[in-house]
């Protein structure tokens, strides 16, 4: 019998030292798993600040070489990019159009940094349509499901043609991933891979992206986002697109869906990803900024969490000031 005033199992030993604490951490973080995303906006002349998200900014055209050749440099995996275009439709015409504004950043990001960086494009209708929903709507102004997938595979080719080594599918409509699949495949771009967003749950951290893109939305998107209340159903999502032929899957927001998280990483047979959203970003920077809590340990916390619960990789707001901190060595924030 032990001694209950003398333990002999000491966990704490390996707590002791700062060398100690490094050597024998489950989980680090490497600038190459980051993915930082980027909002470029059309007829912009200069950055343009995004109140809610301070640090973020609306690149114009210009402004953006400089951001890229920063996110190579910092050693980051990728960008996904946003636009934002000046005139928006009921059916989201710029989001097809070669020269609608996600297609021109996205060739001149694979100019400038494609040889560095996996150039991502967010494959969705809502910064395209004045609805501000990711899907065309009916006569009865519901999303028409089936609709919207012509739509996506004519924005999927445009993506494709531009460059985009990665398309981000955002939009949870059923069947999205195979139509894409189908339309690239058939089309000489069996090599442009597909990243699904599958477990996209209706989300409150979506706010601040919602002054990101401008966007025009009323309503909400219950019908097509995963309601928060179900974890099984982000499973299924997840298998679904699997089966589809997605070459990475994603789960999002990141922070309150850690449980969903670790299921996918538990069965995925393809990459998981994690997207920290914009109102994690925010809400960190909004209580550091009140002097209420250690910004850069929230944002080093709050990356390895999501690492820990299975992300191979994350998409962070933080992405380039995380890598620039790795870089200069520090273990312990
Ligand atoms: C849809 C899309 C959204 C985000 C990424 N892709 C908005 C939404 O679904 O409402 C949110 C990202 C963020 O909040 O940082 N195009």
């Amino acid at each position: 019998m032990s001694d209950p005033l003398h333990p002999y199992l000491r966990p704490r030993r390996l707590r002791a030292t700062p060398a100690m604490r490094r050597l024998v951490a489950e989980t680090r973080l490497n600038a190459a798993d980051f993915v930082l995303p980027m909002f470029v906006r059309e007829g912009a002349t200069e950055p343009v600040p995004i109140a809610s998200m301070p640090g973020v900014v609306q690149h114009s055209l210009e402004s953006l070489p400089a951001a890229l050749t920063e996110a190579a440099a910092a050693g980051i995996g990728g960008v996904m990019l946003f636009g934002i275009p000046e005139r928006k439709d009921a059916v989201g015409s710029g989001a097809a159009d070669p020269d609608g504004i996600l297609n021109v950043a996205t060739r001149l990001a694979v100019k400038t940094v494609g040889d560095a960086l996996v150039v991502q494009t967010d494959l969705c209708l809502d910064e395209f349509t004045d609805h501000g929903h990711c899907g065309v709507l009916d006569a009865a102004g519901r999303i028409d499901n089936d609709a919207t997938l012509e739509i996506y595979r004519d924005m999927a080719l445009a993506q494709a043609a531009a460059g985009s080594h990665l398309l981000g599918l955002s939009g949870m409509m059923d069947g999205q991933v195979a139509a894409v699949r189908d339309v690239l495949d058939s089309n000489g771009y069996a090599d442009t891979a597909v990243l699904a967003y599958s477990a996209k749950y209706a989300s409150g951290f979506y706010g601040p992206f919602r002054e990101a893109v401008q966007s025009s939305l009323v309503g909400n998107r219950r019908s097509y986002q995963l309601d928060s209340a179900n974890r099984r159903e982000g499973l299924r999502e997840i298998e679904l697109d699997i089966a589809e032929g997605a070459d990475i899957v994603m789960v999002k927001p990141a922070m309150s869906y850690l449980d969903v998280l670790a299921d996918a990483a538990a069965v995925s047979s393809v990459p998981v990803w994690a997207y920290q959203v914009s109102g994690e970003y925010s809400m960190i920077e909004a209580a550091a900024a009140n002097g209420w809590i250690d910004r850069e340990r929230m944002i080093h916390e709050t990356v390895l969490s999501i690492r820990r619960a299975g992300a191979d990789v994350i998409l962070t707001y933080f992405a380039i000031e995380l890598a620039k901190s790795l870089a200069a060595g520090s273990s312990e924030w």
